[in-house]
């Protein structure tokens, strides 16, 4: 979904002074093989998280190479359990293969229909760019997952931290009219994700 490169490479310039879509090249001169690689081998600490979830991003932010090549990946880690919560990407279709763990992987059409299946290793799921999605491990032991992104920055957008996490707060108004409860349960919410 990211737009063609007009060049083989341009590393980010993560910390270049200059603000444009994408990062500004390193000088091809600063550049050396090992900005071409990046290490997603290491299983991510899951139990930390209510969720029993671990994402590493290799995004343009973590693997600086990426830069303007419209392409990511991320590791997905879950203990028994776990569960990556509903979300999108704006800027991406999503294709994940699972490693291990039994996978339930479900998404929402803009019409509001549900498809979901769940997956064993070696099987592949697609996400539509910009559908609602989620990923929960429905087996007995860990799971992990490899997706991969049409962006260098699909971007996140996690349902339950946008609307009841954000700073400043979404106002109560706004939540307890869009979801037909009190304040009270809408505080609840809140409280539980830091607004
Ligand atoms: C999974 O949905 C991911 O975004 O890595
Ligand atoms: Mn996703």
């Amino acid at each position: 979904a990211d737009p063609d490169s007009l060049q083989d490479f341009c590393v980010a310039d993560l910390n270049a002074s200059i603000s444009i879509n994408g990062f500004p090249c390193i000088p091809a001169s600063k550049v050396s093989a090992s900005d071409f690689f990046f290490d997603l081998s290491k299983e991510g600490i899951t139990n930390t998280s209510n969720l029993n979830l671990s994402v590493t991003p290799a995004n343009v932010l973590s693997f600086p190479a990426l830069n303007t090549l419209g392409i990511a990946m991320n590791r997905v880690d879950y203990g028994p359990g776990g569960l990556n919560p509903p979300h999108s990407h704006p800027r991406a279709t999503e294709m994940g293969l699972v490693i291990k763990g039994r996978i339930l992987v479900g998404f929402v059409t803009t019409s509001n229909v549900y498809y979901s299946k769940v997956l064993t290793p070696g099987e592949i799921f697609v996400i539509p760019r910009g559908l609602v999605h989620f990923q929960k491990n429905v087996g007995k032991g860990k799971g992990t997952v490899f997706t991969s992104f049409n962006s260098h920055m699909p971007g996140v957008v996690i349902l339950s931290t946008t609307l009841f996490g954000s700073q400043p707060p979404m106002p109560n108004e706004v939540l307890t009219q869009a979801f037909q409860v009190d304040d009270a349960i809408v505080n609840s919410i809140k409280s539980k994700f830091g607004s």
